[in-house]
């Protein structure tokens, strides 16, 4: 996620803008940029890498001269990190300068617009096309704040944006839609920021703007608007957060921020791929020849981004009629695989670096079968080796433990199974759009589930649940899948140990561990197999078990008769039930691991990206 600077005063603005950026490196960048306006027009530095480099190439600020400019940490979305990438951009006249954060959906479509009008590119960037057609409009109405509102209207997706204009050297325009940005008041100098420790240490006054204001300020004064133009007034908040609680968004944590991030995360991956009320995935190549030749798909990861792939089997056997085969890329690279043109290789990671991971894709692709890797950095050596990417929209994650980025990779197997079974004909068009819908309801569910109420339930239970040094996770079918992050999360925060079963299987072996107060967590959200799963959680009982039992809302009562502690998310599809069911499950290893005083966002012995084998 992107993070933008923005000053105008009396002071040099180039140091202000480093120093901003800095405080924003917590975001996530891979290339950073600085623009400042002087009587010698726009000067800008850019530097794919650390904000060091910037530094170094600007002598920390002192080779750029000017007293207003803005500034940008680039997380790669559009096109790979790269100089022309990195903004700030300049519009094709070189008139108009901006930085941007956020993803603009429909820029192919408006490129070709802008192209068509002879404008021109030298990025990969939906941030240029901002410009680009920021810069059409301008000379069309000849009035800036208009041209603002006209181009802001044509955008579909996120933006905040920080606007200069070679034509009025003395201000700065500002404009946001689902990307965050605050503006700050200061003393004869003003400022905007994506966050508030990028200018907290020039002021404490600032505004949160809302989806759809805009606010034109110079050094001494600020006008804002809102979303329908007009005119309004803004009363400052003072902030009184110390710098290292902001840089966390006010959580106390990145897991706790990246847990709630999900919505946000989900809405961004899932809503540029859907269109008229279909999956289009434009990244892609398989075409419906293609996809009809499968005949088994794999589905290599390692940890958490593995488990998303056990889940995949369930929802791609079901909708696509494929054999699909989970297994681990640390496994995969040295089974010597039976591979061939028939075989579609799913590889899923975050990072895009994950050693074992990176092996198992070049041992596939070497072997002859199509790639497709579903990454959340972009321009990551996984993203690079497979035949097709698609790049889950999660933002930058730092919590080591995997939130964000385990539920985006779960959203795009949902866009896949579409995409494939509508491609052979597999689901019914009413079976469809039932999952279509359910999917585009995700990110509003999650809401529910991040609620207030419901994080004082589970902190609660935590508090209750300690102490336990055994846990045992059990579900069915999908449910089983969701046990294996469940526990793992348990593992890796909170360093209890705990292990995942599929229910049926406990009468063969783990039930001999079951004594009085071991903790089993029931996850039964199968409405096929709920009874099946309640008679394994009166197995478990009548051995003295304790039992947290997570299901639908549908449930409620149900459950309540058999378990002692209920755990209740809302109902959605099905296949897309994992999606709401692993959030309970992060937050109960997230609370649990605080009341043990455990370092949360880097859990011991672990590392956030693995590159070693
Ligand atoms: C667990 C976790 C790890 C990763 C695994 C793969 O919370 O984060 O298990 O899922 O190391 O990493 P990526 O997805 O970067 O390949």
């Amino acid at each position: 996620m992107c993070g933008i600077v923005g000053y105008i005063g009396a002071q040099q603005a180039a140091p202000i803008l480093l120093d901003g950026l800095s405080k924003l490196e917590y975001r996530g960048y891979d290339s950073a940029g600085i623009c400042v306006y002087s009587a010698k027009g726009f000067q800008i530095e850019k530097t794919k890498g650390r904000l060091a480099a910037l530094r170094t190439a600007t002598a920390d600020g002192a080779s750029m001269t000017g007293t207003i400019g803005i500034g940008h940490t680039r997380w790669a979305t559009h096109g790979a990190p790269s100089h022309e990438n990195s903004h700030p951009h300049l519009s094709a006249n070189g008139k108009i300068c901006l930085v941007h954060n956020g993803i603009i959906e429909n820029y192919l479509i408006l490129k070709e617009f802008l192209l068509a009008q002879g404008k021109t590119f030298c990025s990969e960037t939906d941030t240029e096309v901002a410009a680009n057609l920021l810069e059409y409009y301008y000379e069309l109405e000849g009035d800036l704040l208009r041209a603002v509102r006209r181009t802001t209207e044509k955008l579909c997706g996120s933006y905040a944006l920080g606007i200069l204009c070679a034509d009025r050297p003395d201000s700065m325009i500002a404009v946001k839609k689902d990307s965050p940005l605050i503006f700050g008041f200061g003393e004869g100098e003003n400022f905007i920021a994506s966050d508030v420790p990028a200018i907290l240490r020039y002021t404490r006054k600032v505004v949160y703007l809302n989806d759809g204001d805009m606010v034109e300020f110079t050094a001494n004064g600020a006008t804002f608007y809102n979303a329908l133009g007009e005119q309004v007034s803004k009363t400052p908040e003072h902030i009184t957060w110390e710098m290292s609680a902001a840089e966390k968004g006010g959580f106390p944590h990145f897991m706790l921020k990246e847990i709630h991030e999900q919505p946000k995360a989900l809405r961004d991956t899932i809503s540029p791929r859907v269109k008229n009320g279909r999956v289009v995935l434009d990244d892609i190549k398989l075409t419906p020849e293609y996809l009809r030749g499968i005949r088994r798909i794999y589905i290599v990861a390692c940890g958490s981004a593995y488990y998303v792939g056990c889940l995949g089997k369930y929802i791609l056997e079901k909708t696509c009629r494929i054999p699909v085969e989970p297994i681990l890329a640390s496994e995969f690279r040295y089974s010597e695989p039976v591979l061939g043109d028939d075989s579609l290789v799913i590889i899923i990671s975050q990072s895009g670096e994950t050693a074992d991971t990176l092996a198992a894709l070049r041992e596939a692709n070497t072997l002859g079968a199509r790639t497709l890797a579903i990454v959340n950095v972009v321009g990551s050596a996984i993203s690079k080796a497979a035949h097709d990417v698609i790049y889950t929209w999660a933002g930058p994650e730092i919590a080591v433990a995997t939130t964000k980025a385990y539920s985006t990779q779960l959203s795009v197997l949902y866009l896949l199974a579409l995409y494939i079974g509508d491609a052979l004909g597999t689901l019914s068009a009413e079976e469809y759009n039932a999952m279509l819908h359910a999917l585009v309801a995700l990110p509003e569910q999650l809401t529910q589930v991040l609620s207030e109420e419901n994080l004082a339930h589970i902190e609660a239970l935590a508090q209750e649940y300690k102490s336990h040094h055994d846990v045992f996770f059990i579900g069915r079918n999908l449910d089983s899948a969701t046990c294996l992050e469940g526990s793992l999360k348990l593992k890796e925060i909170a360093y209890v140990h705990s292990e995942a079963y599929a229910a049926g299987e406990l009468k063969h072996g783990p039930i001999s561990l079951i004594e009085d107060d071991t903790l089993v967590v029931a996850v039964a959200t199968v409405p096929a197999l709920f009874e099946k799963t309640m008679s394994n959680v009166k197995e478990v009982k009548a051995r003295g078990a304790n039992v947290l039992g997570l299901t639908t809302v549908d449930f409620a009562d149900e459950i309540a008769k058999t378990v002692d502690r209920p755990l209740l998310v809302p109902r959605t599809h099905p296949l897309l039930q994992p999606s709401l069911n692993v959030v309970p499950l992060q937050l109960l290893s997230y609370y649990v691991a605080l009341a043990r005083g455990c370092d949360v966002d880097k859990p011991r012995n672990l590392a956030k990206s693995v590159t070693v084998e």
